[in-house]
């Protein structure tokens, strides 16, 4: 990672985390401390550790994971990423903060990067295995879902456990973007030769409305105007027929949330699941489709881990 690049990162975390400071640790900390630049082999990372302050659920660090991580749209675009951090990830060497080395230039866009001082970097701990494929929070843009594996894991355990239960109902997937997690949901039936319950895919097919002014959490949100979340009805559906699962037991519900979900024919859901982004989307769709639920059945809301916004429309 070069330093102009971990500066666009530093002012990327800060956007995120809506801070004016964020601290870098790990090996890119050299880069604000050595002004004239590193060696190529010592560059050649492009990932940026990211330790939010005041963080002490690391939520931040989380958020920084799904928003600028691995594998996210913000690499896709920028060909680097960052990692967040939390105090548990790492044990800092006493006095740390005392030392920090701060960058801050145009290109941090009025953002502080506080980076760790060199022979600090050297002295740092690692207290295990925390990273977030490990705790379900990559998301990957490559394939026909951004729901990563170990998430996709304990879905089609939720999608067999209704089954083998015997809880009654269909199932939905609010927000589907290329299908993906809604085709493994028809690959489950399949595989069970379940023929009498079928899977709702219900979206824009056009991408997320801009934010309305009624809800504070979506506030600044600005993931409608990322074209690569439009994934049109054709392509979803080719997406399906190309595992050999576009059927009838599968039904497009075309639309924004608060209107077409309404109209949909859903009578009984065993799980409903929820990938929209943004509070207002959730929330619509929890609104209509939670009484739907039977008893026994699953509601997963997908952002609730990783977005204030799923979290707080999962509360509401
Ligand atoms: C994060 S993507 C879904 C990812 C998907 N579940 C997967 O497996 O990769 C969010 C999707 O929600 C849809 N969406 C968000 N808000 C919506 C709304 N209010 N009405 C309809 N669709 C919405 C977007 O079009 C987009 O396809």
């Amino acid at each position: 990672m070069r330093r102009d690049q971990l500066e666009h990162l530093i002012r990327a975390a800060g956007q995120v985390l809506d801070a004016d400071t964020v601290i870098v640790i790990g090996s890119q900390a050299f880069l604000a401390s050595v002004p004239a630049g590193l060696p190529p082999e010592a560059v050649r990372s492009i990932e940026a550790d990211i330790l939010p302050i005041d963080d002490p659920d690391e939520t931040k660090a989380d958020l920084i994971d799904g928003l600028l991580g691995e594998a996210s749209t913000f690499q896709e675009t920028h060909g680097i990423y960052a990692q967040g951090v939390g105090q548990r990830t790492a044990r800092l060497p006493e006095g740390w903060q005392d030392r920090l080395v701060a960058l801050r230039n145009e290109n941090t866009g009025g953002v502080t990067g506080k980076c760790l001082e060199p022979h600090d970097v050297l002295r740092i701990q690692p207290r295990g295995m925390t990273h977030r494929i490990f705790r379900g929070l990559d998301v990957p843009t490559c394939g026909e879902t951004m729901v990563g594996l170990h998430r996709l894991r304990s879905f089609e355990e939720c999608v067999s456990e209704v089954l083998s239960d015997g809880v009654p109902g269909d199932f939905v997937e609010a927000g589907a973007w290329r299908g993906g997690t809604a085709i493994l949901m028809r690959a489950v039936l399949k595989t069970y030769h379940v023929t009498d319950r079928k899977v709702f895919v219900a979206d824009s097919f056009r991408g997320l409305p801009p934010p309305k002014r009624r809800y504070g959490a979506d506030r600044g949100d600005r993931l409608w105007a990322d074209t690569r979340l439009a994934v049109s009805l054709a392509e979803v559906r080719a997406n399906f027929a190309r595992y050999g699962l576009l059927d009838d037991q599968v039904a497009f519900i075309e639309g924004w949330f608060s209107e077409s979900l309404k109209a949909a024919p859903i009578e009984r859901l065993a799980v409903l699941r929820l990938d929209a982004d943004m509070y207002e989307s959730t929330l619509d769709a929890l609104e209509v489709l939670y009484p739907k639920v039977s008893p026994g059945g699953f509601v997963i809301v997908d952002d609730y881990g990783a977005l204030e916004a799923g979290r707080r429309a999962g509360h509401d």
